[in-house]
């Protein structure tokens, strides 16, 4: 479905503030095909019906449709560490357990008992059984049946057909996924790129390093559209246009018809078209620096610059030599992912971020019930140093929606204040999609810095109209 638009301007840079492309053609550490491959499809979709963020009946046909369809990211291995560990994975209303079968196996089975339905699984726990706690029914962590109480009065029910009805398990890169559909898509088909241009990040040997979840009161589309785009950090996060190029961003459709990946690269410490003209790249990149080193060195020195030679290379050796210390083995990574925001988002609700600098995890979920609100839960995922045991996951911090990231969880650094002016707009969108003239209820989507939302509704119509 190859598919490539002529008429698109892809961005807007100038000779020193170049696009994204042009900045990782000139690195010089830049062998990694994240900067070779580009995509290979632009969306034409552009005006999004409002009715889709609140309309009770499109939100039962995606939970249908979509939902319950789609490889859906469900824990990370390091969450059930050991044999017997499980965890519940909630979907709307729907619950499926998580369990760890054995050393190095998972299995995931539909969390609602084979007697009257009770939930077997409400919170994470550990054990060789699932009993249910209304009338004792138990099954081994297979799911296969071991004990019915009084079973005399349930001949019907028998060791072939009383096992717990699972579901299908995908796993990559620490990550483990479930899909509800038994006649879905092998779950690799569904990464595409993926697993390829993250090789050297090594995301499955990361661990949890700090986590939480926010309930929004926005439906999960526009939840997720918030961190689908750079073009909101003019009106959004102005403080970081001296050193963001928002507006020489780079966006990749990469799109075989099963694996729908989108794809944001933005230039880090960088100045964007928008900043004031007097801004230097070297103090742009200054600026980004010192962020990251207070978020994860914050005691290394900052690095010295020579501001006559090309900045980037200088910065990226700087970083390596920090995270080879740090971790006591070498860090090859090329310049771009030191420095810039690749964010690779893989259909329907997760996004990786390629980028030490900030090695985060998104995963949307819709609400239980209300489909004008919606979750966002990040993990920030780091190596630990070599020779030494891999840490705990961090535990996962609860955010209500009007609480404070900067407050709930600092240890996002600067980027905790980001997301919480991201999540401040988000209710005033759901209302105003809302109260929107009925003869022009829909959104006007850009050209180009909007093709990944462009391609998420897209597949979304593909999917409902099924
Ligand atoms: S509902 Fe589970 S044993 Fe009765
Ligand atoms: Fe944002």
């Amino acid at each position: 479905m190859n598919v490539v638009r002529k008429d698109i301007k892809r961005g807007h840079g100038s000779e020193t503030r170049q696009l994204a492309g042009e900045l990782w053609a000139l690195d010089t550490y830049p062998d990694h095909p994240a900067g070779k491959e580009t995509g290979n499809y632009d969306p034409t979709y552009d005006r999004i019906e409002y009715s889709r963020y609140y309309d009770v009946e499109f939100a039962r046909k995606e939970h249908e449709k979509i939902w319950m369809k789609s490889w859906l990211m469900a824990c990370r291995d390091e969450d059930i560490p050991n044999v017997g560990d499980r965890i519940p994975f909630n979907v709307g209303r729907v619950s499926f357990i998580i369990v760890r079968v054995a050393e190095d196996s998972f299995k995931a089975f539909y969390n609602s008992c084979l007697h009257r339905g009770t939930q077997l699984c409400t919170k994470p726990e550990s054990g060789t059984h699932f009993r249910c706690p209304y009338h004792a029914w138990e099954w081994k962590i297979d799911g296969s049946l071991s004990y019915i109480p009084s079973h005399w009065d349930f001949k019907m029910v028998t060791p072939k057909n009383g096992a717990l009805r699972e579901v299908k398990i995908g796993r990559w890169g620490g990550f483990i996924y479930i899909n509800a559909d038994p006649d879905a898509a092998p779950f690799e088909d569904s990464l595409g790129v993926v697993p390829r241009h993250f090789e050297p990040f090594d995301i499955a040997n990361r661990h949890t390093a700090a986590h939480f979840r926010r309930l929004v009161r926005a439906n999960w589309k526009l939840n997720q559209e918030a961190f689908m785009e750079s073009y909101h950090v003019v009106g959004t996060h102005p403080n970081a246009i001296p050193f963001s190029g928002d507006t020489q961003s780079q966006y990749d459709i990469y799109d075989d018809g099963i694996a729908h990946i989108g794809r944001q690269l933005t230039p880090g410490g960088h100045p964007s078209m928008h900043a004031d003209d007097a801004v230097t790249t070297a103090e742009a990149i200054m600026g980004a620096v010192a962020f990251v080193r207070d978020m994860h060195h914050p005691d290394a020195e900052l690095p010295q610059i020579d501001p006559d030679q090309p900045v980037r290379p200088q910065v990226a050796d700087w970083y390596r030599k920090l995270e080879t210390q740090r971790l006591g083995r070498p860090c090859t990574l090329p310049d771009g992912i030191l420095i810039d925001s690749p964010l690779y988002f893989v259909f329907p609700h997760t996004t990786f971020w390629l980028s030490e600098a900030l090695p985060f995890f998104y995963r949307f979920m819709p609400h239980e019930s209300d489909p004008e609100m919606s979750y966002l839960e990040v993990r920030m995922l780091k190596h630990h140093a070599a020779g030494t045991e891999r840490p705990k996951p961090s535990p996962c911090i609860e955010i209500g929606p009007d609480e404070w990231i900067k407050d709930k969880a600092p240890a996002f650094g600067f980027l905790a204040a980001v997301f919480d002016q991201d999540f401040e707009n988000l209710p005033n969108v759901q209302n105003g999609v809302r109260s929107a003239d009925p003869q022009r209820h829909y959104a006007q989507l850009g050209d180009y810095q909007e093709f990944v939302i462009k391609r998420w509704h897209e597949v979304i119509d593909e999917m409902i109209a099924e």
